[in-house]
């Protein structure tokens, strides 16, 4: 079952590079000199080479194996907090220190716990994420997590924290005014859940917490990757600095944004506030602060971990209706592509875009009719 499932994978993937490929010439390159931002407005084959899709050949690698490539995936689980062992080459060996990273990766992530290269953990891996590390934990549980030392904003109540936009680092294919809204939305999210409010400021210098999309390395350590892969990160309380990698499609709304690797910046905005407000990653699938991230989803209301998350922070807003949220949890539970399928297969076609019926279908007639199979 696994062999074939792994065939039919290479085969859509195969597909789908050669499909757009094949719709390449459709989209002029128009380039803009000077401007990173508008460089997204072209789609290529480049979304396919999208940031982790090399991880895909590791599939099923066994311990004690030695597969070029895997000392990639160790620096992977090296920078999202798997294995400790900075500063050094790590080799493309399977050992015992990465299987207990895979381990310990599985029982954060919420998957089967098997210790193995299964196609649920490297789909999951291959997910585009957060940039934060997963294991600055506070919790040990599959639950809700906080930064070393739990740090919080601090200010005299009532709380009021402040927002500014880079004028420098945004991006253009999306109006100001869009972009403000949509983070607009995610703050209020957040502040119905605490006696927390935040108000947009022009003031970038003085801010609590400063927003801009930024490429590549941008000062802070942490060099974003290009197209998925790491798409934001955000410092813990209360050093406010929000960045969103400039090299994703970034949507509003995806019915005018077509782009099979759009990401819904609501989404991704919504839940790195959370960082910003001091909660870590959780283990919960369904929350908001949970790492990983599907291409064209939403992923916008906040779920019960994320908001007893909070709340243990900082309180509860006195206007809060908790049972608002619990109806909205059991609702998207219901409904949400990764939850519909137990052990996750649905994450890596989403991903995929193969979510689309006609490619899905027209992938499996090419599986079907190839020799080989
Ligand atoms: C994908 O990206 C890698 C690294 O940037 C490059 O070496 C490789 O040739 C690319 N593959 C394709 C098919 O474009
Ligand atoms: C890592 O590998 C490079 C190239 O093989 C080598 O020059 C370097 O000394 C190695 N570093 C360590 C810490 O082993
Ligand atoms: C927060 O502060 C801003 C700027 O001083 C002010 O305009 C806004 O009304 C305040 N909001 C609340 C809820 O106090």
């Amino acid at each position: 079952m696994f062999p074939f499932f792994s065939s039919s994978l290479s085969s859509f993937f195969f597909f789908s590079f050669s499909l757009l490929l094949f719709f390449r010439p459709c989209f002029p390159a128009r380039p803009s000199p000077g401007s990173l931002t508008n460089r997204a407005t072209v789609l290529t084959v480049d979304e396919i080479n999208a940031t982790w899709h090399q991880f895909e050949k590791l599939l099923d690698v066994n311990k004690g194996s030695h597969v070029s490539g895997l000392s990639e995936l160790k620096k992977y689980f090296n920078s999202f907090g798997y294995l400790a062992i900075p500063n050094t080459n790590f080799s493309d060996t399977f050992d015992d220190r990465f299987e207990s990273a895979v381990i310990q990766y599985q029982s954060k992530l919420g998957l089967p716990v098997t210790g193995k290269l299964d196609i649920n953990t490297v789909s999951q891996i291959m997910l585009p994420r957060c940039g934060m590390s997963d294991t600055h934990v506070f919790h040990t549980t599959r639950h809700f997590a906080y930064f070393p030392g739990e740090p919080r904003w601090n200010r005299p109540s009532p709380m009021n924290l402040s927002y500014a936009f880079s004028t420098t680092h945004m991006i253009r294919y999306l109006g100001p005014s869009e972009i403000r809204a949509v983070f607009e939305r995610a703050f209020t999210r957040w502040a119905a859940a605490i006696p927390v409010t935040f108000y947009e400021t022009d003031d970038y210098g003085s801010a609590d917490i400063t927003i801009g999309f930024y490429s590549r390395d941008h000062g802070d350590g942490q060099p974003f990757d290009g197209v998925l892969g790491v798409l934001a990160h955000a410092f813990s309380p209360e050093s406010g600095r929000f960045h969103l990698d400039a090299a994703e499609r970034w949507a509003v709304d995806f019915g005018t944004e077509k782009s099979k690797v759009a990401v819904d910046l609501e989404s991704v905005a919504t839940h790195e506030i959370g960082h910003v407000l001091g909660l870590g990653h959780s283990s919960v699938k369904e929350a908001v602060m949970y790492p990983s991230y599907i291409p064209r989803t939403k992923k916008v209301d906040l779920k019960i971990d994320d908001v007893e998350g909070v709340q243990a922070l900082y309180g509860s807003n006195p206007n809060f209706r908790h049972h608002q949220c619990i109806y909205r949890w059991n609702q998207d539970y219901k409904t949400t592509p990764m939850t519909l399928l137990p052990l996750d297969m649905g994450s890596l076609n989403w991903f995929l875009g193969l979510q689309l019926p006609k490619i899905s279908t027209l992938a499996s007639a090419i599986v079907l009719a190839n020799p080989e199979q």
